[in-house]
């Protein structure tokens, strides 16, 4: 009786040990992966942003906020062993507040633009925020890159999961339908980033959501990411007009200068005399990645000076491919000085920009009891 007892006290005081040690209920009990929860800031209404890091046992490192689902941080070894950060980012809060250009960010509901703002649904007009000239851009004034997530984690021997939830209420930036939406940030032991995006409405709607990391796989943010190698799992492209709406034609990307069949520099082609590309100021157009239909490989990134290399997964229909040209070196960077022009690239899987407008492209729709999922995963390595 006196044995059982005692082995009781034990167990209650190796919980209270342990709950002590952990209070906020994060499992940092593995050395192997581990997930650590810290306060990254206040926003003026008193609410506290969190910052989860995520790390495996390989020691990649990412680091998400809860406003605006942002990747603040992603850390990975370059060849020689050093362990660099790798996106875009800022080190405040306030910085993220005061001007992003979407860095890290959830992109939602819509990633990527709606030609002046206005789509319909079974006769019924809408009309979303014009925050990009005449057009909708990235979900409106305060998309899904500007909300407090709730956040909840998950770890297990191979992976260690962060799961954000927002609930976008009925014409929230003007879409229809109450929107549940989760994304699930994962981290692995085969060093890869799942993000897998879920939701559910009880109203017809639209939805489409990205992720935005500037990439610059150098490791140095001073330098340009032109001298990056990228291929892209796509035989077309969808060319743009001067308000970056696709024109609905899609383009064979052969003898163009939209050709990354094959690893090519980014800066080899970008400044040629191409109507496109003059138009986008460098490549900021949605790619139409072959097999749709299939999660499969639709984008790799090299960088040969630092070895690091990225490759992309996705089940998404299409990918904007974007050069950072809309970088003008007056963000500040973590370290010192600012993010100059295309210092970081963005591979944003997505649907089409303007599907709700183009029968042509695959639907965007979302019904009630249907449930949207859609997932991508970036996967690191050095060659
Ligand atoms: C997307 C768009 C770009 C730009 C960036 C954010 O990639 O396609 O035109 O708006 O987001 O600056």
């Amino acid at each position: 009786m006196k044995k059982y007892f005692f082995l009781l006290l034990i167990l209650v005081l190796t919980s209270i040990y342990y709950f002590l040690r952990n209070p906020m209920g994060v499992n940092k009990n593995s050395s192997l992966i581990s997930i650590n929860k810290t306060e990254f800031g206040t926003l003026k209404n008193g609410t506290v942003v969190h910052k989860y890091t995520l790390e495996n046992k390989i020691g990649t490192k990412v680091s998400i906020i809860t406003y605006g689902g942002i990747i603040t941080n992603l850390k990975t070894f370059n060849k020689l062993g050093e362990l660099e950060d790798i996106v875009l980012g800022y080190s405040s809060l306030e910085e993220y507040i005061k001007e992003n250009p979407y860095f890290g960010a959830i992109v939602g509901r819509y990633g990527n633009r709606i030609s002046k703002g206005k789509f319909s649904i079974s006769g019924k007009e809408y009309n979303l925020a014009r925050n990009n000239g005449q057009n909708h851009l990235h979900g409106g004034n305060i998309g899904f890159d500007k909300v407090i997530w709730d956040a909840t984690t998950q770890i297990d021997k191979n992976s260690a999961s962060l799961i954000l939830s927002y609930t976008s209420g009925d014409m929230e930036e003007g879409y229809p339908g109450n929107l549940e939406t989760r994304v699930i940030y994962t981290l692995n032991n085969e060093n890869s980033i799942e993000v897998l995006y879920e939701a559910i409405t009880d109203k017809s709607t639209i939805i489409n959501l990205t992720q935005h990391s500037y990439f610059n796989l150098s490791g140095n943010f001073s330098e340009s990411i032109l001298d990056h190698e990228v291929k892209i799992n796509a035989n077309a492209f969808l060319p743009v007009d001067e308000t970056l709406i696709p024109t609905g034609e899609i383009v064979n990307v052969e003898c163009t200068p939209f050709d990354f069949r094959e690893f090519k520099r980014i800066g080899k082609d970008i400044n040629l005399e191409n109507e496109q590309l003059i138009i986008g100021n460098g490549y900021d157009h949605c790619w139409v990645l072959n097999d749709y239909g299939t999660m499969r490989f639709v984008a790799a990134a090299y960088h040969s000076r630092s070895g690091r290399f990225l490759e992309v997964y996705s089940d998404e229909p299409g990918m904007q491919f974007y050069s950072g040209n809309f970088l003008d070196g007056t963000l500040p960077r973590r370290d010192e000085g600012y993010y100059g022009n295309r210092s970081g690239f963005c591979f944003e899987t997505q649907h089409y920009p303007n599907s709700p407008n183009n029968k042509e492209f695959p639907s965007v729709m979302l019904e009630p009891n249907d449930l949207y999922t859609s997932k991508t995963t970036f996967n690191f390595s050095i060659k």
